[in-house]
């Protein structure tokens, strides 16, 4: 045994030691959950109380025979969902009781918001029941969620429960995918989506009933649609809309919609310890490593979730917990399984599936578990006490996702995972002070913190006059507003007047699935000018070989990623030839998407000051090149570049970069930059941007003013 493995193995019998107390608690456990699963207690002697010996040494046969115990009733437990049938699962969940009283207020009212616990049966039930009441009879049953996944997977989890195929009856629409048919009756989708579709048929005439799912999580594009569907409401008595959360926000949403009814549901939860810890933790993933390695060797029964704030952090938490697991005899099976947004989905369905018999579950997730996605069986939960937020920084001018302390109702909402089949535990790796005086009560709604260029052009093409009127839940800040339309307006997205401009940019390269590639392969088809390019050659590449899987994989080309632009590539083809733009094909010509790629960038441009060394044109901020960068390394450093993506770790970095012509940004980005910039201070910049901002507002305030007179004289 390492030096590692043995201190794991000390702390194994401290555990071990310590499980005394757990026992009895353990034991209560197993017998709740089997009253409550209908499986009699059979009669045996009281485990726990044998565990350990009279002298206090654990007696090793007695704590045997408690593991086995438990084995039994998490069998038996696991086993509930395999012999009853989805019929019986499903009238099992706590919303079947209040069935015909939910479908009664809906019948009543045109919009209800339903209130209950993550687990009670919301997503996957109301949009059956509306079904089985004839809803679908006159429209679809749309179910938005603000995250893919949770589309993805639950969409899939009531098509069998419907007994049909995915994409027919029950189906899912997710950017860039639509998995659904004419048979279509319901619908399961982000609610970006809906917001798109909201553009084409604004009274959304396709539906009977929306059920807005998740409201507590206040995505951006759920707090536009609760301002847009609030109007339909009104001019549409047919449609239903349902709003629902897991949260106590339940009064704010019922007073926005106009003191419409809330309906509880009542829940079935199980009493949740909660654990803080002593001092504030150095290292989150480590300190959750050994939290969740010490429930595992501690014989305890009971999966286990950990809340990591991203995809980083978890690949390494996971990674961790299989090691230094190897590096243990006879450590008992534990089947680690990651969750992230970005995790393709065959692997993301492997958390709902029920582990080997005697096979520990330990999923490792991003906030995604913490309402979205409800897995049956979880005992145990490490809360990090962070997550990942899209926060507009005003220093680099954009928003950036950034690992922040998660609020009390996060916490709250975490923990609340443990107690659903039987009472849990709760294992925080922050102070109790931390979390009284250090944590918001609330996450502040993305609308209040993000950029919101996209919500002022949508809002704009759906004919929205004066966006700082319309009737937002929380009205984001003013500056943002105006900040954001100052960004449309130098895009040339709003014209003078703030109104929509037709986009006619025909150049649009969508490049994903970059981190698939290994260096080896980044290397062979390194444009050294430009890692969008080099994106390119990829394709090409694979394109001269038929598109085949056997090329991508003798590349570390990851197939699936490479079909996915594929499919995007010939969606936006699709929207080009709807809005009959020109497909002119720039042949051998890299440097006009160079050009192209610049024309939309430009805003995100770099100089270069020494080795590897940038600085925004803009700001000043010193930026460096990422890594995975084909400039990165290769002794070729031009003199401007844009870059696609600002990443924040121990530096700042650019992602996905493309070197362009200096001139080029002053011919495309004249608002920003001219070419006798050069001798210009940073101090001079910042005062011209200002004269920029405070010159737009004057002209569009002045145009719209002309507007005006222009109808009154009409
Ligand atoms: O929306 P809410 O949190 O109220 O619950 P739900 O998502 O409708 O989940 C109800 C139950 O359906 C869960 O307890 C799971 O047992 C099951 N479910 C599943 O097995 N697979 C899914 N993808 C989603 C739900
Ligand atoms: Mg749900």
């Amino acid at each position: 045994i390492s030096r590692k493995g043995s201190q794991l193995v000390r702390k194994h019998r401290e555990q071990k030691e310590r499980k005394k107390a757990q026992h009895k608690h353990w034991e209560l456990a197993g017998t709740k959950l089997g009253d409550i699963m209908g499986i009699k207690k059979t009669e045996e002697e009281e485990p726990g109380g044998k565990a350990v010996g009279e002298d206090g040494k654990v007696d090793y046969k007695a704590d045997q025979k408690f593991a086995d115990h438990m084995k039994e009733k998490s069998e038996a437990s696991s086993d509930f969902a395999k012999k009853k049938s989805l019929l019986e699962q499903r009238q099992y969940l706590p919303i079947f009781a209040v069935r015909q009283q939910l479908l009664n207020i809906i019948r009543d009212n045109s919009i209800v918001i339903v209130v209950g616990e993550t687990g009670s049966g919301k997503t996957t039930q109301l949009t059956q029941y509306l079904h089985e009441d004839g809803y679908t009879r006159y429209g679809m049953v749309g179910c938005t969620q603000p995250r893919r996944v949770a589309a993805m997977s639950v969409a899939k989890r009531v098509s069998e429960e419907i007994g049909s195929n995915l994409g027919e009856e029950v189906g899912y629409a997710i950017r860039f995918e639509d998995c659904t048919s004419e048979s279509t009756m319901i619908k399961y989708m982000t609610d970006g989506i809906l917001l798109r579709e909201s553009l084409r048929e604004s009274d959304l005439d396709h539906y009977s009933a929306v059920i807005m799912d998740e409201a507590h999580e206040r995505s951006l594009n759920t707090d536009v649609l609760f301002g847009l569907l609030r109007e339909v409401v009104s001019r549409r008595n047919d449609l239903k809309l349902i709003v629902t959360s897991a949260t106590m926000d339940s009064d704010k949403f019922a007073a926005f919609f106009g003191n419409v009814p809330i309906f509880h549901i009542p829940g079935r939860t199980f009493p949740v310890d909660i654990l803080f810890s002593k001092t504030p933790q150095e290292d989150y993933v480590e300190a959750a490593v050994k939290q969740a390695l010490q429930i595992h060797l501690s014989g305890m029964v009971g999966d286990i979730l950990i809340f990591m704030p991203g995809q980083e952090d978890i690949e390494v938490t996971s990674d961790q917990i299989v090691e230094r697991l190897g590096e243990l005899d006879n450590a008992p099976p534990l089947a680690v399984l990651p969750i992230y947004s970005q995790l393709p989905s065959d692997l993301q369905a492997k958390i709902f599936q029920k582990a080997p018999d005697g096979v520990r579950k330990c999923i490792v997730a991003t906030n995604i578990a913490e309402t979205s996605l409800t897995v049956d069986g979880i005992m145990f939960v490490v809360d990090s006490g962070y997550c990942k937020l899209k926060v507009f920084n005003p220093r680099i001018g954009m928003d950036a996702l950034q690992v922040y302390p998660i609020s009390q109702a996060n916490a709250n909402q975490r923990s609340g995972r443990a107690g659903r089949t039987g009472p849990g535990q709760c294992y925080r790796l922050y102070t109790q002070s931390a979390y009284k005086n250090e944590m918001l009560t609330t996450t502040i709604p993305e609308i209040q913190r993000t950029n919101l260029a996209n919500v002022v052009l949508l809002l704009k093409s759906l004919g929205v006059q004066d966006l700082l009127l319309f009737h937002f839940m929380d009205p984001p800040p003013e500056d943002n507003m105006l900040n954001s339309m100052y960004q449309l307006w130098i895009l040339g997205a709003l014209d003078n007047t703030g109104e929509s401009v037709n986009l006619n940019n025909g150049s649009t390269i969508s490049l994903t699935g970059r981190e698939e590639e290994s260096d080896q392969v980044r290397e062979k088809f390194s444009v050294p000018e430009s890692d969008h390019l080099t994106y390119l050659n990829v394709y090409n590449q694979w394109k001269n070989n038929n598109y085949s899987s056997i090329w991508c994989n003798d590349h570390f080309i990851h197939t699936k990623a490479m079909r996915k632009v594929r499919e995007v590539r010939s969606q936006l083809k699709d929207i080009m030839v709807q809005q009959k733009m020109n497909l002119v094909s720039c042949g051998s010509d890299w440097d006009v998407i160079r050009k192209c790629i610049c024309a939309a960038y430009f805003h995100q441009a770099a100089k270069l000051k020494g080795i590897g060394e940038y600085v925004n044109v803009r700001t000043g901020m010193p930026c460096h090149l990422h890594p995975t960068s084909s400039l990165f390394g290769m002794g070729y450093t031009p003199d401007y570049i844009i870059y696609h993506e600002l990443v924040m770790t121990t530096k700042e970095y650019m992602q996905c970069v493309t070197a362009v012509d200096g001139e080029w940004l002053a011919e495309l980005g004249p608002m920003f930059y001219s070419v006798k910039q050069a001798g210009r201070s940073r101090q001079e910049n910042r005062r011209r941007a200002k004269d920029e901002i405070t010159n737009m507002e004057e002209e569009m305030a002045m145009a719209q003013e002309q507007l005006r007179t222009r109808r009154e004289e009409q």
